[in-house]
């Protein structure tokens, strides 16, 4: 008798086990450094609810945002380790990587609007970046639009003489060292986490980024200008850990690859009015004063910082600049 309850129990224990350890979702961390409340922590949350509901109850997605697990310089080494199985960078960010050609993006003035953008990213440059990336261990699943970016400072940035001396806040990109540099700037490269402290205690004096951002990491409470110069764009490659994903059941695959589908699409179409509404956040907030150009103005600011391009062809590489010039009718 004891026996054959103790039999029992045993089977019933392994069947529990068995059906437990079967039910373990698979488990996607998902890590960026901006706010909740912006294109990319808006499109991370779609693509988890998507992900979820499309993985019926086999995959799990952890937002981490606002740079809580790992911040820049940190984020790109975990997702290679396997730590994080999805990051969202900036294309800034892909040169320590050793994928310098990402930077063509940076290139001031190379896109005037977002569907010049997206001839890009939806295009043959678009795809040779990704098959770059495969060598890394990384494989690039989509590109999702933040913004155009404009320069803040606690002096009032008209013209581009007036940047000179001043110490800006890049992001790791050569490209947007040499911006700062053609505009007599001083460029330091920092952790996205780390700027709104930087400002506040002074190591830098101003930097760039679109509205979302500035007014999300409350950049307002500590620059008194913001000049509209819209002088270079925000955007993103969402990104997974290549072995996680090749190793992944097929099935649950395409549900992600179809959630990661409409959330591209829902990142990109909210992009914009995000950028739109956080302007006004920061005109509201009365702590920053607004610089708009007129075209006059604005083309002094092309003129300074298209040497750029040709300085840095070496870098990116003539055909890959080439290319986005193609796609988008630029004209140096
Ligand atoms: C920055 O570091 O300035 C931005 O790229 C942050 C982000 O991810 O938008």
């Amino acid at each position: 008798m004891k026996f054959r309850i103790f039999v029992a129990v045993a089977i019933s224990a392994t069947f529990a086990f068995g059906t437990a350890f079967a039910q373990q979702p698979i488990v996607i961390k998902f890590s960026h450094v901006v706010a909740l409340d912006t294109p990319k922590g808006k499109g991370a949350e779609q693509f988890k609810k998507l992900a979820e509901e499309r993985g019926k109850g086999r995959v799990k997605v952890e937002v981490y945002p606002n740079s809580q697990l790992y911040k820049d310089g940190e984020e790109m080494e975990a997702l290679q380790l396997g730590s994080v199985q999805m990051l969202a960078p900036s294309v800034a960010k892909f040169g320590p990587l050793g994928v310098r050609e990402f930077e063509v993006f940076d290139l001031p003035y190379i896109f005037d609007s977002y569907s010049d953008l997206h001839k890009v990213t939806e295009g043959a440059v678009g795809k040779m970046l990704f098959a770059k990336l495969e060598s890394k261990g990384i494989t690039g699943l989509a590109y999702w639009d933040n913004g155009f970016k404009d320069f803040s400072a606690n002096k009032a940035l008209k013209v581009p003489a007036d940047v000179k001396g001043l110490k800006l806040r890049i992001q790791s990109s050569n490209v947007l060292e040499a911006e700062i540099r053609a505009l007599g700037g001083i460029p330091q490269k920092m952790a996205f986490s780390e700027v709104y402290q930087g400002l506040q205690n002074g190591v830098v004096d101003g930097t760039e980024n679109p509205p979302s951002n500035f007014y999300t990491q409350k950049m307002h409470e500590v620059q008194k200008y913001l000049t509209m110069t819209d002088h270079g764009v925000i955007e993103y490659a969402v990104i997974v850990n290549k072995k996680f994903w090749d190793g992944l059941p097929p099935d649950v695959r395409s549900a992600l690859e179809s959630a990661m589908k409409d959330a591209t699409k829902y990142a990109n179409d909210i992009a914009k009015k995000e950028n739109e509404d956080a302007l006004e956040g920061v005109k509201k907030s009365g702590k920053t004063q607004i610089i708009t150009l007129s075209p006059e103005e604005k083309a002094a600011w092309k003129k300074a910082l298209l040497t750029v391009h040709k300085e840095q062809e070496s870098r990116i590489g003539k055909d890959v600049i080439q290319a986005v010039y193609k796609d988008t009718g630029f004209k140096p």
